[in-house]
């Protein structure tokens, strides 16, 4: 069975219905350069619902309410991330933004970050960390909150347990290593668990960004990391207009390394490496 499914083509056909769904779906672009890779990871898929060919496949994903669409797109979604990933956005947040925040909303007492594509949680805990390392005499009397969103339900598991291989943070400091995680003993020696207190200012939603928003906001900072680049531009200029809107003026969004804001892009104001700020506006 294996060696019959190996043998089976991606038609030209089936690439175009691959593309077409993931598009409608999620809005990621699929060009001819990732051939290889939709290959790859759908023959996994194939394999694992003992499926002989990507037409049957297609016509499988390719139905209203598809049961198997979701894991379609959780298969496609690439979700490469790491703890203090670019981490002068992380330096930024502590080191200017929140001290800064903390002084004019004093009266508030609230912060709201997002992490609108936070795959597997790394990005989300950093947050945490840097939130902590930034304020941590405040957090009793503060009300933070961390949104974590992500399409994929996949990662967004990984993400809710925080578990992860010591390997991912072997490189962090003696400290954040000592303050933010608990070590795996036993069975679980070589793995690492975020500690909850950093946990406890999570929330992970599963949300795709081109639907509906639940929630009302205001954000003081939206980070929005290395997925900008799967879309195509009209998808690009959509969402950043939407996350101007939820945005409180003055508060940022930031971008991941080869993703940027055009200068003419209304409401927004470059301040640093992929760091953006919501003009304020006066009555
Ligand atoms: C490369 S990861 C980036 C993770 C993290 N932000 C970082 O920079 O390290 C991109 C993530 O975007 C998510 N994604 C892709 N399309 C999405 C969509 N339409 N809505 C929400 N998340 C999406 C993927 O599931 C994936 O986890």
């Amino acid at each position: 069975m294996e060696s019959r499914i190996e043998e089976h083509q991606l038609s030209d056909r089936e690439f175009k219905c691959i593309c077409d769904l993931v598009y409608n779906d999620a809005g990621i672009v699929l060009t001819e350069s990732k051939r290889e890779m939709v290959y790859r990871r759908l023959m996994r898929r194939t394999r694992e619902l003992k499926i002989s060919s990507f037409s049957e496949y297609c016509g499988l994903i390719n139905t209203p309410d598809s049961e198997e669409l979701p894991h379609f797109i959780n298969a496609i979604t690439t979700n490469l991330t790491s703890f203090f990933r670019e981490p002068h956005h992380f330096d930024y947040l502590r080191d200017q933004f929140i001290p800064q925040h903390l002084k004019a909303f004093r009266s508030d007492s609230k912060l709201r970050i997002w992490s609108s594509a936070c795959s597997t949680g790394e990005e989300p805990y950093t947050l945490a960390i840097t939130v902590k390392q930034a304020m941590a005499s405040y957090l009793r009397k503060w009300d933070v909150r961390i949104l974590a969103t992500d399409l994929d339900t996949n990662v967004l598991k990984t993400a809710a347990q925080g578990i992860y291989e010591y390997d991912g943070i072997k490189d962090l400091s003696d400290e954040v290593k000592r303050d933010g995680f608990n070590k795996g003993i036993g069975n679980c020696e070589g793995l690492v668990k975020v500690k909850t207190s950093l946990a406890d200012l999570i929330s992970f939603k599963q949300l795709n960004l081109l639907r509906a928003w639940p929630m009302k906001g205001p954000f003081d900072a939206i980070l929005c990391r290395n997925v900008l680049i799967y879309f195509d531009k009209d998808t690009q200029l959509g969402l950043l207009k939407r996350f101007v809107e939820i945005l409180r003026p003055g508060g940022v969004i930031i971008l991941g390394h080869s993703e940027s804001v055009a200068k003419s892009f209304p409401g927004l104001n470059s301040i640093g490496r992929t760091i953006y700020q919501k003009v304020c506006t006066y009555h």
